[in-house]
């Protein structure tokens, strides 16, 4: 054990040193507070897996679990032609689903740019019969219909030699060269002035990957073996749009220059997936839990994992009774739609947020925690109550906070309630019960 000691910390301290610094004395602008309220609020995004990955309908890491060699996946974008992609079809989807922003990746793992980059030759523009930028035209029809935009950008990128040294993924890719790391970071800065110059006001940026570069002591991941230049990039961003949120889903507590934390697959602190961000790692900034709609990120044909209205519903409600929005998933197919079940199941959350949503958007965490029996939502001296386990009565337990009344959010109606030194017991009648969701509104004096 003691001999483990002095390894263990000397591995800590390099941990934490080499996590690199973040936008050095970084204070948040006007615009930007403005905007991080607006997102708390928000409550509810949709975030878009798409790229030439989506051909092979094998989810969008399919380059690594396939190994395809640089040559092979070179040959998906010539044939690359989304002629179904209508960009204001799928704002109006997220619109109608209830989704107050989107979210779509410019460029993933893979390499390949969506939007028309100048720093190389490898995206939607020049490299498919297509050519045209998808990402403007959603830029465009987002901006129409007052939907903010995000861009989800990988740090991480198997394609570009000056991706270099290698992270711990993609490396039986065949092709892969030996470049030069500051080149790297200089074409991510080339792109990200790209994304938030030409396509007018972006609500932030979405950076995942950074895990890639952490390195493996023989018995956990700590240390990075680069250096991101994450004071530089988050100054850039800032510099350009100020407002623009900036997250970063390196699963660990935020560094400045961040302006949201965001929870991968599981709800705020769970870490039921084992490779998440702890509790004692979440901050103060607003949160977002991104979750699929099926079982993965870009489109796979072969999953079945579609998650039912009500599993939808209940996780947009948990992630609401921590505070935190819900970005969900959807990867589109080759030809540019949305598979038909995943439209069905966004149409119906989106009647279910038409009337329900008066207890989730603007709304933040309420006294009681969530679990899989209920969630609470607060605004103002307003209490919404969720039961998601069907019960009729429930048993609030310590709740001492002084009632005004309490009654069934659908129709308003009264309930009886009891309040003594233990706590809160209400009481629904049967007939009032909801399936999905039954919403008690408790107000305070
Ligand atoms: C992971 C995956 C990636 C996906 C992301 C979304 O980091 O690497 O494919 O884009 O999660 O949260």
């Amino acid at each position: 054990m003691k001999t483990n000691r002095i390894p263990c910390i000397l591995f800590l301290l390099v941990a934490f040193f080499s996590f690199g610094q973040g936008q050095k004395d970084y204070k948040p602008t006007k615009e930007n507070l403005e905007a991080r309220k607006w997102f708390q609020e928000a409550k509810f995004g949709m975030f878009i897996h798409w790229g030439v990955y989506s051909i092979l309908g094998d989810g969008e890491w399919v380059m690594n679990t396939q190994n395809i060699p640089i040559k092979a996946y070179e040959k998906l974008p010539t044939f690359f032609n989304p002629t179904g992609y209508d960009a204001e079809a799928w704002v109006k989807m997220a619109k109608d689903a209830g989704m107050k922003y989107i979210t779509i990746t410019s460029r993933h793992h893979d390499g390949f740019s969506m939007f028309d980059t100048k720093a190389n030759n490898y995206d939607i523009v020049d490299g498919t019969p297509y050519g045209k930028d998808v990402l403007k035209q959603l830029a465009d029809a987002c901006h129409k219909e007052g939907i903010k935009l995000f861009f989800y950008y990988s740090l991480l990128d198997w394609h570009n030699d000056d991706y270099f040294p290698r992270g711990r993924t993609g490396n039986d890719i065949a092709g892969r060269g030996a470049g030069v790391w500051d080149n790297y970071i200089a074409f991510m800065k080339t792109q990200l002035t790209e994304l938030l110059t030409n396509y007018g006001e972006i609500a932030g940026i979405w950076f995942d990957g950074h895990w890639d570069q952490k390195l493996w002591d023989g018995e956990r991941f700590g240390a990075l073996q680069v250096d991101w230049h994450y004071d530089e990039i988050y100054k850039l961003i800032h510099d350009l749009q100020p407002q623009c949120l900036i997250g970063n889903n390196h699963h660990l507590a935020t560094i400045e220059g961040e302006d949201f934390q965001m929870f991968e697959k599981d709800l705020p602190g769970k870490n039921t997936t084992g490779f998440g961000t702890s509790a004692s790692d979440i901050g103060k900034l607003p949160m977002e839990v991104c979750e699929t709609i099926n079982g993965s990120w870009g489109f796979n044909l072969q999953d079945r994992q579609h998650k039912s209205k009500e599993e939808l519903i209940h996780y947009i409600v948990k992630a609401a009774g921590y505070g935190s929005n819900l970005l969900l998933n959807v990867g589109p197919m080759p030809n540019g739609k949305i598979q038909d079940e995943h439209q069905e199941s966004l149409s119906e959350v989106g009647k279910w947020m038409k009337q329900n949503g008066a207890t989730i958007y603007g709304t933040m965490a309420g006294p009681i925690s969530p679990s899989e029996k209920m969630a609470t939502t607060q605004k103002g001296k307003t209490i919404y109550l969720h039961i998601l386990d069907g019960s009729q009565k429930v048993f609030l337990e310590d709740f001492g906070a002084k009632i005004k009344d309490v009654k069934l959010f659908s129709d308003q109606s009264k309930l009886t309630f009891q309040q003594n030194a233990f706590g809160l017991f209400l009481q629904v009648p049967q007939n009032k019960m909801d399936a999905v969701d039954t919403i008690v509104e408790i107000t305070l004096r």
